[in-house]
């Protein structure tokens, strides 16, 4: 992830919004503590709680902090501590898990280790009532919650009392009302905690005061008017991959900058079937947006010949993408050089600086396909427009610019396109074999209704051949892999439980269909171990 500047970007743009942070302690899920409260209408950040200074906290003026779980345990020695200054400026604070021991012991309390561990499903009984439970849960509730913890608080610090316990938790849910300063050690932000998020919309609506005021009417109205004051009378262009991020980037600056905008959409004919055509007839002909539709797929093929390493191959499309986006992105300019600007769909999660707790930068699993070093080779400025948003926030401001649902809510699809979907090498009769392949896929995915409920469907073709019986003869044709998953954020991955019957119907449509295969397998990885495309 790259790393932002916390709240800079948000205090100029979003100043008259309400606002909570979020301090990170390092939890798997702290992103859905920013949904949910998104959710509840409250704009919000996320920051390391080692990145957040006294005086950038007070820069940024939130109405309420809530501290995040984490995997550290507060009893070892330099484990992380959210800012004293936190507890000291009269603001609400909502620890949680990890959270709520760092403020119990920051204010005087005790945290033991070890004793009782809950992991998943617990029950929450509500021995009093209190301010952020009014509305929700009334005094001897039993209420389904989520926990996953080792250490637990022992003794609360001055002005708390307990709200709730649970069985290896006496001080599962605790209050200081006057102070508002509350602590669980559940997760409301998971699903798993059935009322989490009316909690916390209890807690950024009637205890921080915020107004609700976050919605995606007002953000376009804002962003439009941002991109104007920003862009003047220079000329934007922007990469369009077919994408929902880089469409909604396209029509958000159409309506903000209209004609100064000049979209280019590189075809490097690793897309499915007919997807060039719809970006090009959506944007050029519906939305009436000049568009630059470069056919590079002869390109793209020659860099891939018997290119069969993964990594090899990400990075020749990558490296050619660049080299003909800027080539294009020239011809726009001419000798003028009047194009200042390059925008792009980045959105939150790609901002979000992460807390390492292993002290170097992970792994690289797969070379993404990015625009990243673009702008400064090519000296220009960058419009991130969807910085701030998360991509359901994304797919709501595009229908908010008139984009159709079923738009909106597309698959995400690969930059390298099919060609990770291809084991091995590259050939344009395998793109085709595929790309059939595919679309009955899909086709079959859409009749049965299951489109929406899957985060990712698709065919891959591998490089092995299998015997069959075909109409009495032999046939010796290539294997599918039909992939299916879903998430909520591409990290991790289940696969779809489709039924037998359904993946029997696609098999014997892929077989009869598509000259070529002639053996249909599912894949039953989830992510980890494997990840979700295939390269
Ligand atoms: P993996 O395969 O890493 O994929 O589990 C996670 C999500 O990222 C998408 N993906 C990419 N998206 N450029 C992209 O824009 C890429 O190079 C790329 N590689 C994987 C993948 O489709 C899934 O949604």
């Amino acid at each position: 992830m790259q790393a932002s500047s916390p709240g800079s970007q948000a205090i100029s743009t979003l100043a008259r919004h309400d606002r909570i942070l979020i301090l990170d302690f390092g939890s798997q899920v702290t992103q859905l503590i920013a949904r949910r409260v998104r959710e509840s209408g409250t704009y919000c950040e996320i920051w390391p709680f080692n990145a957040a200074s006294d005086e950038r906290i007070k820069a940024y003026n939130p109405k309420g902090i809530i501290l995040s779980g984490g995997p550290a345990s507060v009893t070892e020695f330099e484990s992380p501590r959210a800012p004293q200054s936190v507890f000291e400026m009269n603001v609400p604070v909502f620890g949680i898990c990890y959270g709520q021991q760092t403020m119990v012991e920051q204010l005087g309390g005790k945290v033991e280790s070890g004793h009782s561990r809950e992991f998943g499903r617990a029950y929450v009984d509500i021995q009093e009532k209190s301010p952020i439970t009014e509305g929700l849960w009334n005094t001897g509730a039993h209420e389904q919650v989520w926990m996953s913890h080792g250490d637990r608080v022992t003794q609360l610090p001055e002005g708390f009392r307990v709200v709730g316990t649970s069985e290896g938790a006496p001080f599962a849910f605790i209050a200081n009302d006057e102070r508002k300063f509350f602590g669980v050690q559940f997760h409301p932000e998971v699903v798993h905690t059935p009322h989490g998020a009316a909690l916390l919309k209890n807690f950024t609506r009637d205890i921080c005061g915020c107004h609700g005021d976050w919605t995606m009417a007002a953000f376009k109205d804002e962003a439009i008017a941002k991109i104007r004051k920003q862009v003047g009378s220079a000329k934007v262009i922007c990469g369009l991959s077919g994408g929902v991020d880089s469409s909604v980037t396209a029509v958000l600056l159409h309506e903000a900058i209209g004609d100064q905008l000049t979209c280019i959409y590189v075809d490097t004919g690793l897309m499915r079937t007919g997807e060039s055509d719809q970006v090009v007839e959506l944007f050029r002909e519906h939305y009436n947006i000049p568009l630059i539709h470069e056919d590079a797929s002869e390109l793209f093929l020659g860099a891939l010949t018997g290119v069969t390493d993964p990594e090899i191959k990400r990075k020749a499309i990558g490296a050619l993408f660049i080299e003909v986006f800027e080539e294009v992105a020239g011809r726009v300019s001419g000798d003028s050089k009047s194009v200042e600007f390059l925008a792009q769909g980045t959105l939150y999660p790609d901002v979000i600086e992460s807390v390492s707790f292993t002290g170097g930068p992970s792994v690289t699993i797969k070379s993404h396909h990015n625009v990243g070093g673009l702008p400064d080779r090519m000296n220009l400025k960058l419009i991130e427009p969807l910085r701030e948003l998360f991509k359901d926030e994304v797919r709501a401001l595009g229908i908010e610019l008139g984009l159709h649902p079923d738009f909106v809510k597309r698959h995400p699809f690969p930059g390298p396109g099919l060609a990770i979907r291809i084991p091995g090498a590259i050939t344009a009769d395998k793109l085709k074999i595929l790309r059939h392949a595919d679309q009955i896929y899909l086709e079959e995915i859409r009749n049965a209704g299951l489109y929406d409920a899957i985060w990712q469907a698709f065919a891959v073709l591998l490089p092995v051949q299998s015997v069959g019986v075909m109409g009495d003869a032999r046939s010796y044709d290539s294997v599918c892999a039909l992939r299916a998953v879903t998430s909520t954020d591409g990290m991790t991955a289940d696969t779809y439980p489709f039924s037998h019957e359904f993946l029997g119907r696609v098999a014997t449509r892929i077989i009869n269909e598509v000259r070529g295969i002639g053996r249909v397998v599912y894949d039953i990885t989830s992510k980890p171990p494997g990840t979700i495309e295939w390269e």
